[in-house]
């Protein structure tokens, strides 16, 4: 078993049944979800040997914003179900491992309280069919401090496979299933139109990006196409995502659909992936692909669920510590060094 399989066990047995299959659930037949894991697999590290590796550099920058590795915290609805504190903690470990998370449009958490940890953040967006409901959201991240905006484009109907849990079910009651940043009058005068928008066109990002005056990264795309579409809307950066397999459960996996893009956009904005990540090891196989950085989901959620903030810093410094091992074990002195030519497909 390895270490993040048993983080989810001590999870799941620390949570309600119903908390847990929500967090380990994928869309179909399960198959972009499993395949999404073995796919990071199929791609092999080429080690070096008698190179100079005596230390290594795993600091970045995303979109501006310094890190100790270009490992952050995906978005993640529904963090309040692991904790009662929810993101709070989360972004605590994110800064206790000097890193950067995103914070889910569906946070029961309040933006001021997760900004109050210290670590920088992006606020990920759900554009809500009510259009003013997102503008009060977007700038209320913005006032709180949110670096960038992460909106989230695989939300199409069709692939909305996973049930969302019955907010009746929340111990902290329906409130804590939405947002913590509308105020019960705002949720009540905006009602079933805080549900996500469905009719998003590559106007939507350059709309976003004017109401908050923040960069805008596009999450879930899968296409070249798609992401040709996504920078001449005016998106500064990609995350190629198949949301942790939970949308399409027979689509590409992210692994498969990175190379694509990265010949499409990558010389433009930055390319970041997540889904299936899971070790340092898979992030240095993105990173020598051309991946500017790599977000990782369940694993952090698990470690909050079992360890709370301390969890989620020891997931991410886990992985923190892999990179660096797995550079050492490559004869590379820094990510900076990574190429295409390490890794081989099987
Ligand atoms: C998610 N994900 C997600 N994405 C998003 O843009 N907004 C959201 O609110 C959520 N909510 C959410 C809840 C839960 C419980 C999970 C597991 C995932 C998707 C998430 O950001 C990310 O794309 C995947 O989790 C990455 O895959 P791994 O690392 O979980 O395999």
């Amino acid at each position: 078993m390895t270490w993040i399989e048993d983080l989810a066990r001590r999870a799941d047995a620390a949570l309600p049944d119903y908390v847990s299959a929500y967090y380990h659930s994928s869309a179909g037949d399960g198959s972009c979800d499993r395949e999404g894991l073995a796919d990071w697999n199929a791609f092999r590290l080429r080690p070096a040997v008698l190179h100079d590796a005596s230390a290594q550099d795993t600091t970045a920058e995303v979109l501006g914003t310094a890190v100790a590795a270009p490992i952050l915290v995906a978005p993640m609805a529904q963090q309040v179900g692991a904790r009662p504190e929810g993101e709070v903690l989360t972004a605590a470990g994110a800064a206790k491992a000097g890193t950067l998370l995103g914070v889910s449009t569906n946070t029961g958490a309040r933006f001021d309280d997760i900004a109050a940890q210290g670590a920088p953040w992006w606020y990920q967006v759900y554009v809500a069919r009510n259009r003013e409901a997102t503008r009060l959201l977007v700038e209320r991240a913005a006032a709180a401090g949110a670096r960038a905006l992460i909106l989230t484009v695989d939300t199409t109907p069709i692939g909305r496979e996973i049930p969302a849990i019955d907010p009746r079910n929340w111990p902290e009651g329906p409130r804590k299933n939405r947002t913590a940043n509308l105020t019960a009058a705002e949720l009540e005068r905006f009602g079933p139109d805080t549900d996500m928008a469905l009719d998003l066109t590559p106007d939507t990002i350059g709309w976003l990006a004017e109401v908050s005056g923040l960069p805008v990264l596009c999450k879930g795309v899968l296409t070249a196409r798609d992401a040709r579409r996504c920078v001449d809307g005016g998106a500064e950066g990609i995350i190629v995502s198949t949301h942790g397999g939970r949308r399409l459960g027979n689509s590409v996996t992210s692994a498969y659909a990175l190379p694509e893009i990265l010949a499409e956009v990558g010389a433009e904005v930055e390319v970041h992936v997540d889904s299936g990540i899971r070790g340092g090891a898979q992030a240095a196989v993105a990173l020598a692909l051309g991946a500017r950085a790599v977000h990782v989901g369940r694993p952090v959620m698990w470690g909050l669920a079992a360890d709370g903030a301390d969890g989620v810093a020891d997931v991410l410094t886990r992985y923190q510590g892999e990179l660096a091992t797995t550079l050492r074990q490559m004869g590379i002195g820094s990510i900076r060094d990574l190429r295409p030519g390490d890794v081989v497909t099987r």
